[in-house]
């Protein structure tokens, strides 16, 4: 990429000096336009600790966090009355735009027949089909965050096979699920740098390895220990990687052989298609995750299991001494949430809907190539459907080490500030933009001329 010494002075291509005007520029200019919110949460939101009510609010680069007044389709408006382009929609959350009419026409219904019971509403009885159908697996569960999909999945995984190990990929991201915080670092597995009280070793239950790494992986499989595997089909949780060609079915290939369980965590790739890829590409996992998104932002998620597992898992529940299972939260399944997934499955997540997102996103994807070529920048554009994403450094990225190395934190802050002052906002986390379908060719094009402009200044 860059010889060490250059990688002193310069990150993704661009001196320090550059990227710290820049910062320091863009600071300012977002300041001067939001007096109202500067003096409302300019020094942090009151009441809260750390000043936010959520920790990440404070990853965001911005001074202080946009104090959003309201957000529709694919726009949000602050307090100051800035209007941005979302493309980072909830990082995913709103992935079909801000309170889509459907939803929102679902939710007003609900509000006014209860909004949680622990007993099922008639829109249940339209979702378990409609889940069937669109994701192909025969039996599901709901839940209320992805982040509990995956433990519960991971869970039953363990029960029926009588194993105590997972694996996941380096670089992976799968929920606040404690037994995949783990990482390789210089090759060798450790818990996850940066974990608030986790005094487990948490290598002794998760084997640890490389995207696109079959050897690896035929290697960790070997000796029938793990339950499951636990993969996105695309690693978005740090700068994109995409799969090689044949990994997927060398994937399923060796679960298959030593009798690993396969979880396909759907969360963000959901954007490649309303089956999302698993559909796309023929995946066939033994559970289906999916989150966010999926009841249009109001907080659900589903896990589906295969024929094979169902059966499993109700053999293990005859013989299991009787007891809690360690599953379930009592929000879960609740009559709001099957109004607005089913709003969504039926009237948002449709095959149109998809094809807009796609067709914008090849253009959005077009656009910033051209823009990094124009400049000459050492970076590249990945993407998986509706969901792009620039990275500051050369590509493709084959794995999580390289995706870690190509991460630039202060580089992609300032662009990120800079972004917000030309009327964009993106994901504060890894350069990520997604398309809804609420998203206009208009935003896209301004999208990508105020990325032009960014790259203009930090080229020149
Ligand atoms: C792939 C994937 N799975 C699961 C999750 C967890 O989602 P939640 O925070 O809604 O539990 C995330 C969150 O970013 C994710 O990216």
């Amino acid at each position: 990429m860059h010889s060490s010494d250059s990688s002193k002075t310069s990150i993704g291509g661009i001196s320090r000096d550059r990227i710290a005007q820049l910062r320091e520029t863009e600071g300012a200019a977002f300041r001067k336009a939001r007096p109202k919110s500067q003096a409302k949460v300019g020094n942090g939101l009151p009441g809260f600790f750390g000043g936010v009510p959520m920790h990440w609010m404070n990853d965001w680069p911005t001074p202080f966090p946009i104090l959003v007044d309201s957000a529709k389709g694919a726009a949000i408006t602050d307090i100051d009355g800035n209007r941005l382009d979302d493309f980072c929609l909830g990082d995913t959350g709103s992935m079909f735009g801000h309170s889509p009419p459907p939803v929102a026409r679902a939710i007003r219904r609900q509000a006014g027949r209860g909004l949680t019971y622990m007993l099922p509403s008639e829109d249940a009885l339209a979702i378990g089909p409609l889940l069937q159908q669109r994701f192909g697996l025969p039996f599901w569960q709901i839940a209320t965050t992805a982040t509990d999909a995956n433990r519960f999945s991971l869970r039953v995984a363990r029960a029926v096979t009588g194993r105590e190990k997972i694996l996941v990929f380096n670089g992976c991201y799968h929920g606040s699920v404690d037994e995949t915080m783990v990482r390789l670092i210089g090759g060798k597995p450790v818990n996850r740098p940066g974990l608030a009280g986790e005094f487990r070793d948490l290598t002794r239950t998760a084997k640890v390895i490389e995207f696109n790494d079959v050897a690896a992986l035929e290697a960790a499989l070997k000796d029938r220990d793990v339950a499951c595997v636990i993969a996105e089909p695309v690693l978005t949780n740090s700068c994109m990687v995409l799969a090689d060609p044949g990994f997927h079915d060398a994937l399923r290939r060796l679960t298959r052989e030593t009798g690993t369980l396969l979880l396909i965590d759907e969360t963000h790739t959901i954007s490649t298609g309303p089956g999302g890829y698993t559909r796309k590409y023929g995946l066939e996992p033994d559970f289906f995750v999916l989150g966010k998104p999926i009841a249009g932002g109001v907080p659900a998620s589903v896990w589906g299991m295969s024929d094979e597992v169902a059966s499993r898992y109700a053999d293990y529940n005859r013989t299991k001494k009787p007891g809690y299972s360690g599953m379930g939260t009592t929000l879960s399944a609740n009559p709001l949430q099957f109004a607005a997934m089913r709003a969504t499955l039926e009237e948002v997540m449709t095959a149109e809907n998809y094809d807009r997102m796609d067709h914008l996103a090849q253009r959005l994807d077009a656009g910033l190539t051209g823009v990094i070529d124009r400049y000459r920048l050492p970076w590249h554009v990945a993407r998986v459907g509706a969901r792009v994403e620039f990275i500051c450094a050369p590509g493709p990225l084959r794995n999580g080490a390289e995706a870690e190395t190509a991460h630039a934190p202060e580089l992609e802050a300032a662009i990120h500030v800079a972004l917000v002052n030309r009327g964009v906002l993106i994901a504060p986390f890894h350069n990520m933009m997604l398309i809804s379908p609420a998203t206009s060719g208009a935003q896209v094009t301004r999208l990508i001329a105020a990325f032009g402009a960014v790259a203009a200044k930090l080229a020149a």
